[in-house]
C-alpha cells in the first residue's frame, strides 16, 4: 500500500497537502449542505423519496456504505509505514475513529429493526463520504499529526475526550431505544421515551454530534473539524426534520422536548 500512496504522491509534502485539502473541502462541502437541506431533508428513513433512485435494502446499505470507514482505516494502519502510530496522542485519537465504526459499520447495520430502504443516491453518496473520511482522517493521524509533549495532559485532549465519550454513549444508548420501540418484523414509529430522548427527538444525533465535536477539540486539526462540522450539519438538519415530523404526526408529542439542543432549540 505504500508503493501505491508513493505513485499517488510524488512526496510527503504534497500527500499533506492533498490532505489538507481535503479537509478544507469537506468544510466547504458542510457549507453546500447547509444551504441544501434548507430546502430537502436528508433522504433516508422517514424522509425516503423514490427520486433518489430505486431502495437498497436497509441492512446490506448500512453494513456496505459503512463498511470503508473501517476498512479503509485498517488497510492504512496494517499496511502502511504509519509512522507516528507510536505516539500516545494518535494513539487515541486513532482508538476513538475506530471504537465508533467498529460498531457502526460491524455491529449496528445487523441490529436494525424495520429500517426503511435507502434511496441508492443516499447510499452512494455516503459510501463515498465513508472512503474520503476514512483515509482524510487515518492517513493524518496515522503517519502525519505531531502532537506537542504532554498533549494528552492538554485541557482541550481531556474535554475532548470526555465529550467524545459521553456523545458516543448517548449516541449507541439512543440508537438502542430506537430500537426497542419496534418488536421483530414491526417497521412503524412510536414516541422515543427515555435517556437524552426526555429533552431532544434526536437524542441520537446529538450523541453523535458531541462525540465528534470532542473528537475534533482532541484532534486539533483542519481534518477532524471537517469532520465535525459536516456531521453537525447533516444530523442536526435531520434533528429537526424529525422534530417537525413528530409534532405533525402525534397530538400527545411531549411539548417540552426540544429538536436537538436539550431546553433551547
Ligand atoms: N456522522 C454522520 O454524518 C452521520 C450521518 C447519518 C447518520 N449517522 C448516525 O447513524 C445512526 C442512524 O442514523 P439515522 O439517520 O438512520 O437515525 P434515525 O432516523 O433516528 O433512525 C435510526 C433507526 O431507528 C428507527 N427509528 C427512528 N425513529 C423511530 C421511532 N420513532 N419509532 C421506531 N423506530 C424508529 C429507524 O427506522 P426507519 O428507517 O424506518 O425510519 C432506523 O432504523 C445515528 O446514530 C446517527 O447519528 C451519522
Amino acid at each position: 500500500m505504500d508503493t501505491f500512496i508513493a505513485v499517488m504522491f510524488s512526496s510527503e509534502q504534497q500527500e499533506l497537502y492533498c490532505l489538507d485539502c481535503m479537509g478544507y473541502f469537506l468544510m466547504f462541502m458542510a457549507a453546500c449542505a447547509f444551504f441544501a437541506l434548507l430546502f430537502e431533508n436528508v433522504p433516508y428513513g422517514r424522509h425516503a423519496s423514490s427520486k433518489y433512485g430505486f431502495p437498497v435494502n436497509v441492512k446490506f446499505a448500512w453494513f456496505v456504505q459503512e463498511l470503508p470507514a473501517f476498512m479503509v482505516p485498517l488497510c492504512l494502519l496494517l499496511w502502511t509505514s504509519s509512522a507516528k502510530t507510536s505516539q500516545l496522542p494518535n494513539r487515541l485519537l486513532i482508538a476513538m475513529y475506530l471504537i465508533h465504526y467498529v460498531q457502526r459499520s460491524l455491529i449496528y447495520p445487523f441490529l436494525i429493526r424495520g429500517g426503511k430502504p435507502t434511496p441508492v443516491v443516499s447510499f452512494a453518496l455516503a459510501f463515498v463520504f465513508c472512503v474520503y473520511n476514512g483515509y482524510m482522517q487515518i492517513r493524518y493521524l496515522s503517519h502525519y499529526a505531531e502532537y506537542p509533549t504532554g498533549w494528552v495532559t492538554h485541557p482541550c485532549f481531556i474535554t475532548g475526550s470526555a465529550l467524545w465519550l459521553v456523545g458516543w454513549l448517548v449516541n449507541v444508548h439512543s440508537d438502542h431505544i430506537l430500537r426497542t420501540l419496534r418488536k421483530p418484523g414491526e417497521t412503524g414509529y412510536q414516541i422515543p421515551r427515555g435517556g437524552v430522548f426526555e429533552y431532544v427527538s434526536g437524542a441520537n444525533f446529538l450523541g453523535e454530534i458531541t462525540e465528534w465535536a470532542g473528537f475534533a477539540l482532541a484532534g486539533c486539526s483542519v481534518h477532524s473539524t471537517s469532520f465535525a462540522v459536516f456531521t453537525l450539519v447533516v444530523l442536526a438538519s435531520r434533528a429537526v426534520a424529525h422534530h417537525r415530523w413528530y409534532i405533525n404526526k402525534y397530538e400527545d408529542y411531549p411539548k417540552s422536548r426540544k429538536a436537538l439542543i436539550p431546553f433551547v432549540f
